[in-house]
C-alpha cells in the first residue's frame, strides 16, 4: 500500500570524499507537505545529502525513496519527472538571458516529448507557464531584463521560480537567502512559508532563527551524521545541539 504520510526516505546514507565521509549513515523520513529544515555547521555534509537526494551524486551506500519508489540509483532528471526539483547553493541561472527566457528553458520540460526540439517561441505550454511563474513570484516588471542586471534578491527570488516551473511536488532549497539582505530574507521566509502549504519544501538554512519560524521538523548535521531530529522548540533545547552547533548562541 502507497504510504501517504511519507514523500521522502533516505535510508543509512553514506558518501565518502577519498578518506572524508561527507555523508555518514544518515537516515531519516520527510511527511507530505510543510517545511522540514536541514541545519548544520559549514562542512557538516548538508549540500552532500541534498546531491544524494537529487541524484548530483550517487550514494556509497544506503537508498533514497521517494513516495516508496527506491530512486537511489536514478538520474537527476528521472527524479525530476518523478516530482522532485532542487536550487543550488550556488547559483544555476542564465545570467546573460532575460527572466522570461530562464523560466521559458525551466518550464520546457513539460512540453511533451515531440515538442522538446521546438523553438522556445513556438513552446506555448512553456511560455504560459513562465507567465504564470512571472505573476506569481513579483517579477512581472523584469520580463524583459538581462538576470545579471537584477538585484541579489530578484535574482534569488528567479531562482525560486526556475525549481518550481515543472510543478514538482517535493522542492530542495538549499540556502536561498544566502547573501540576502534582512527584508529579502523576510519576504523569501514568506515564500517558502506559502509553498510549504501546497507542495513538500526541504530546506536547508544557515539563519537560525528563520529555520526555527518556518519548520515543522528540523533535522541537525554535523561532521556528516545527523545528530538530532524534532520539532523546532525540542531541536533548539536539545543539549547535543546547543553544543555542538549553537555554541554560546542559544545559552
Ligand atoms: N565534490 C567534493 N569533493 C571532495 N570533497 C567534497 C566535495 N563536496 C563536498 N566535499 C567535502 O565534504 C564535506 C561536506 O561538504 P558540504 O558542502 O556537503 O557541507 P555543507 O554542510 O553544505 O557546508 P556549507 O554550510 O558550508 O554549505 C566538506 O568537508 C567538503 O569539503
Ligand atoms: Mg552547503
Amino acid at each position: 500500500m502507497k504510504n501517504t504520510e511519507m514523500i521522502l526516505r533516505s535510508k543509512s546514507l553514506s558518501k565518502r570524499f577519498g578518506g572524508l565521509t561527507a555523508v555518514d549513515d544518515v537516515s531519516f523520513e520527510v511527511t507530505r507537505l510543510g517545511v522540514t529544515s536541514i541545519i548544520g555547521p559549514n562542512g557538516a555534509g548538508k549540500s552532500t545529502l541534498f546531491n544524494l537526494l537529487s541524484g548530483t551524486f550517487m550514494a556509497d551506500s544506503g537508498l533514497v525513496e521517494l513516495d516508496d519508489q527506491n530512486i537511489t540509483r536514478m538520474s537527476p532528471e528521472g527524479r525530476l519527472s518523478c516530482g522532485m526539483a532542487r536550487s543550488f547553493q550556488i547559483t544555476n541561472l542564465f545570467f546573460d538571458l532575460s527572466v522570461i527566457d530562464n523560466l521559458r528553458i525551466a518550464s520546457q520540460a513539460l512540453e511533451p516529448r515531440s515538442n522538446l526540439f521546438l523553438p522556445l517561441s513556438k513552446s506555448t505550454i512553456a511560455m504560459d507557464r513562465a507567465n504564470e511563474l512571472l505573476e506569481e513570484f513579483g517579477l512581472l516588471e523584469c520580463r524583459n531584463q538581462i538576470v545579471g542586471a537584477l538585484s541579489h534578491g530578484q535574482q534569488r527570488r528567479l531562482e525560486i521560480a526556475v525549481t518550481l516551473a515543472t510543478r514538482p511536488k517535493l522542492l530542495l532549497l538549499d540556502e536561498p537567502t544566502q547573501g540576502m539582505s534582512q527584508g529579502d530574507t523576510q519576504d523569501t521566509a514568506e515564500l517558502i512559508k506559502r509553498l510549504g502549504s501546497k507542495i513538500t519544501v526541504l530546506l536547508i538554512e544557515h539563519d537560525v532563527d528563520l529555520v526555527m519560524d518556518l519548520s515543522k521538523t528540523v533535522i541537525v548535521m554535523a561532521q556528516g551524521k545527523k545528530l538530532a531530529e524534532g520539532i523546532p522548540s525540542d531541536v533548539r533545547a536539545n543539549p547535543l545541539v546547543q553544543t555542538a552547533y549553537f555554541g554560546e548562541e542559544l545559552a
